[in-house]
């Protein structure tokens, strides 16, 4: 059987300034910077992602960046592009998180093109998808995470996603304290890895990781984690904690 190392991620999201985004990097370097049968990535704002990755280097944790442009460089104001995340030390970057979907308007043909600008820069794309409680609701889910994929995805072929990283998060689980059931989770990524398979082959969907996102906690990370097809947790709220995030980190 094919084994896929775990990642736990932490999305901060827009929290800590330069200061508070050092001293907690300092604390998690401590706490987990020696881990070795997992991979760790935090996600600070842009503004401290040269800092962060300057305390982080040479440890387990990589960073990763929450957003970034198409585009190499040009007059494209308030822009990010991967170059640019690169050399500020990155080799994550979050594309598709549904709140960039929900308050700023990014399509599924943003994604895809982020997803090739992440490529192009070396980085790994973390491609974010899920449905909100209305799709929930109305029985949505799978169609809506098939559209998300199949337009994210679009002609892209098998290596450029050699490093993909999926992260299903229900819009529903996000920030509301909600989690799907470790069995419900299960289920949609298995969902998830069988339409990867589909669309790009065997070996692509058995190497693929495909992370869990919304309201993980130290105290139902185990259970996710003991699923088949949950290879790993994209983490908000409880990773601006460098406690509560290594705890995560070190489930067993
Ligand atoms: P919470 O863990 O705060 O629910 O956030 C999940 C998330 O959006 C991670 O990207």
């Amino acid at each position: 059987m094919e084994t896929r190392r775990p990642l736990i991620a932490g999305n901060w999201k827009l929290y800590k300034t330069n200061p508070q985004a050092v001293e907690a990097a300092k604390q998690l370097a401590q706490m987990v910077g020696h881990v070795s049968d997992r991979d760790i990535m935090i996600a600070p704002p842009f503004t401290a992602l040269q800092s962060v990755s300057d305390i982080v280097a040479g440890s387990a944790i990589k960073v990763g960046a929450q957003n970034i442009h198409w585009e190499k460089e040009g007059a494209f104001t308030g822009e990010v592009s991967g170059e640019m995340l690169l050399s500020a030390g990155c080799s994550y970057v979050i594309i598709g998180h549904s709140e960039r979907r929900l308050y700023f308007g990014e399509t599924d043909r943003w994604v895809n093109q982020k997803i090739r600008a992440a490529v192009r820069a070396s980085l790994i794309p973390v491609m974010c998808i899920g449905e909100t409680e209305e799709e929930y609701e109305k029985k949505n889910t799978l169609s809506v995470l098939d559209n998300q994929i199949k337009k994210g995805l679009e002609d892209l072929d098998f290596d450029s996603l050699a490093h993909l990283v999926i992260a299903y998060e229900p819009v529903w689980a996000i920030g509301t304290g909600k989690t799907a059931k470790s069995e419900q989770a299960q289920e949609v990524h298995r969902y998830i890895r069988s339409l990867v398979e589909k669309l790009f082959g065997n070996g692509l969907a058995k190497s693929m990781r495909i992370l869990y996102g919304g309201s993980v906690k130290p105290e139902n990370i185990s259970e996710l984690m003991s699923q088949p097809d949950i290879d790993g947790a994209l983490v908000g709220g409880a990773s601006l904690n460098p406690e509560s995030f290594s705890k995560i980190v070190l489930y067993r």
